[in-house]
């Protein structure tokens, strides 16, 4: 019996959170992995320092290449290169409150820079190519029930960063109808972990009580205590990453829980396991949590991290992933929750 020919997966946004996991993931399944990196003046390698060799930049099985999505020619020339046999796009300006401050940069990485990719796939008529677009359930934006959403809901984005990734998701469905490409869309829910950013709702919670109970800080200001989100582990996404693009076909898929929180519940649970007991008191703009050991505030409202319009609930409905790819999320909240304090603890 002759060799399996091993697969060739290139990831845009190999630095990111998502990008992180998939590149673990694909290479216990023996893939040769190609990332691409912008170039920064700082470190920007953190999250693959355990498996790539950036002193050197070179391992065996896993290249990096310099690159930038907002960059047709050079992203066009890397694809040609490697010709791999799966792309994954998950390079994104991927903050939504950013994007209400810098609209155009948003657009033109989330929205054009997928446009770019399938582009050069169509262009370089690369047929076997498959590629992977990371969509949103910030897509759905305003939602008119409290239902999970699934792959039919509606889509009613609230920011430019939801825009922009409609307009990726568009693009994706349109390369696969009109030009055959096999081009998928994860509509992926929210989902954190350990390598989470600082400036996301859990990561920012998390990091902030773990240093209040370390007597590194006083406080944790926080915006909308009251949006409701499907959170689930990075880890397992990334799974369904993968799954997407072996299944028989290309399509759309939801990933998701199905299991939802307030912020201020996520608060709470991160401090029960602090052994922080959190007393709220007052409305709005001026609800305060308070430490009901040592009577002082721990938490307050800041309204510069409300957004001038928000998405108020997200749950979605994966009965279709569950279905057709036999992807479910195995990491519970409360083991994600342990999974990023104790990434935390260790830190100080
Ligand atoms: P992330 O941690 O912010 O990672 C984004 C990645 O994109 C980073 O590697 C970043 O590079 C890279 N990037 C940014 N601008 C780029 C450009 N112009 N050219 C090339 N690369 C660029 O985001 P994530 O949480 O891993 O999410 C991965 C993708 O899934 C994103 O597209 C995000 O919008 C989408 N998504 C995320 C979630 C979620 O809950 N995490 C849910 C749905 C969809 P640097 O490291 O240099 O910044
Ligand atoms: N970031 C942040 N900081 N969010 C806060 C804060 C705060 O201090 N206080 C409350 N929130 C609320 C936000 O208003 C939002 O409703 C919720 O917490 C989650 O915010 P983020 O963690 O910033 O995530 P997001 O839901 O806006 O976007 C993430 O999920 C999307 C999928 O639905 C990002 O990962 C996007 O890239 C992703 O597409």
């Amino acid at each position: 019996m002759g060799k399996m020919k091993r697969k060739t997966a290139l990831i845009f946004g190999i630095t990111g959170q998502d990008g992180s996991y998939l590149a673990e993931l694909l290479l216990k399944k023996n893939y040769i992995i190609h990332g691409v990196k912008r170039r920064s003046s700082s470190a920007n390698t953190e999250r693959i320092d355990h498996i790539f060799d950036s002193f050197n930049f070179s391992n065996k099985n896993f290249f990096i290449h310099y690159g930038d999505i907002s960059d047709g020619t050079s992203t066009l020339n890397i694809i040609n290169k490697i010709k791999p046999n799966e792309i994954y796009n998950l390079a994104a300006q991927s903050h939504v409150r950013v994007s209400f401050d810098i609209p155009e940069y948003t657009a033109d990485i989330t929205a054009l820079g997928a446009l770019r990719i399938l582009e050069a796939i169509k262009i370089l008529k690369l047929k076997k190519t498959k590629y992977y677009q990371a969509s949103s359930s910030e897509m759905y934006g305003l939602v008119k029930n409290r239902k999970s959403l699934n792959e039919k809901t509606p889509f009613h984005p609230r920011s430019v960063y939801g825009i922009s990734k409609v307009f990726a998701y568009h693009a994706t469905v349109h390369y696969r109808e009109a030009y055959g490409i096999f081009a998928s869309n994860g509509i992926l829910f929210n989902h954190e972990s350990p390598r989470r950013g600082p400036t996301f709702v859990t990561k920012k919670i998390v990091q902030g009580l773990v240093r209040i109970k370390k007597g590194l800080q006083k406080k944790l200001s926080l915006g909308n205590l009251y949006a409701v989100r499907d959170w689930g582990h990075a880890k397992d996404y990334a799974v369904s990453m993968w799954k997407i693009l072996q299944h028989k076909k290309p399509d759309d898929w939801v990933i998701a829980t199905n299991k939802d929180q307030t912020v201020k519940k996520f608060v709470d649970l991160v401090a029960r396991k602090l052994d922080i007991k959190i007393i709220w008191k007052g409305k709005g703009i001026k609800e305060k949590g308070i430490d009901k050991k040592t009577g002082k505030v721990i938490v307050d409202v800041d309204s510069k991290h409300f957004r001038p319009t928000e998405v108020d609930f997200l749950r979605g409905d994966f009965s279709k992933a569950r279905r057709n790819l036999k992807w479910k999320p195995a990491i519970s909240t409360n083991d994600l929750i342990n999974d990023m304090i104790e990434e935390e603890l260790s830190v100080y």
